[in-house]
């Protein structure tokens, strides 16, 4: 069972946040079967979820820095307002992190995978990003 389908994903305007999206759910459902394999006591499982925390940072990381560099280019009004939701959810993440290192507890980690962080990136891709990818869009079209 597939947590984040392909389908659930709102596609935007721009392939490389397409791209970056995909990628995204690829992990929120490699980290959903590692919660599901440790919760039946697979050891092994237990020990990639540290790891696979560390790169889902790194790539929300370099995602939001792609789109934050976008709309600095194209002077997007509400550039504060969406690089604040992206910082605001890197801050979860090093929390959930941090959590994780402390306690390996599966039950906060999964309620916060799926009540948190999957509704998060619909909603986000769905909102700012969208907003975002046509006003990029917009604005190369009348320059070019
Ligand atoms: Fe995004
Ligand atoms: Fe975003």
């Amino acid at each position: 069972m597939t947590l984040l389908k392909r389908e659930q994903i709102p596609v935007v305007g721009l392939d490389f946040m397409n791209h970056d999206h995909a990628a995204a759910a690829e992990q929120i459902n490699q980290l959903d079967q590692l919660i599901r394999q440790t919760q039946k006591g697979d050891k092994a499982s237990q020990q990639q979820i540290e790891p696979l925390l560390k790169e889902i940072y790194a790539h929300s990381k370099h995602h939001f820095a792609h789109e934050e560099a976008e709309m600095k280019r194209v002077n997007f009004p509400a550039y504060e307002c969406h690089k604040g939701e992206h910082e605001r959810v890197l801050e979860e993440l090093t929390q959930i992190l941090l959590q994780w290192q402390k306690n390996q507890n599966s039950e906060l980690l999964n309620d916060f995978l799926k009540t948190t962080l999957c509704h998060w990136l619909v909603n986000h891709i769905s909102t700012m990003d969208n907003v975002t990818a046509m006003f990029v869009g917009r604005y190369d079209h009348s320059v070019a």
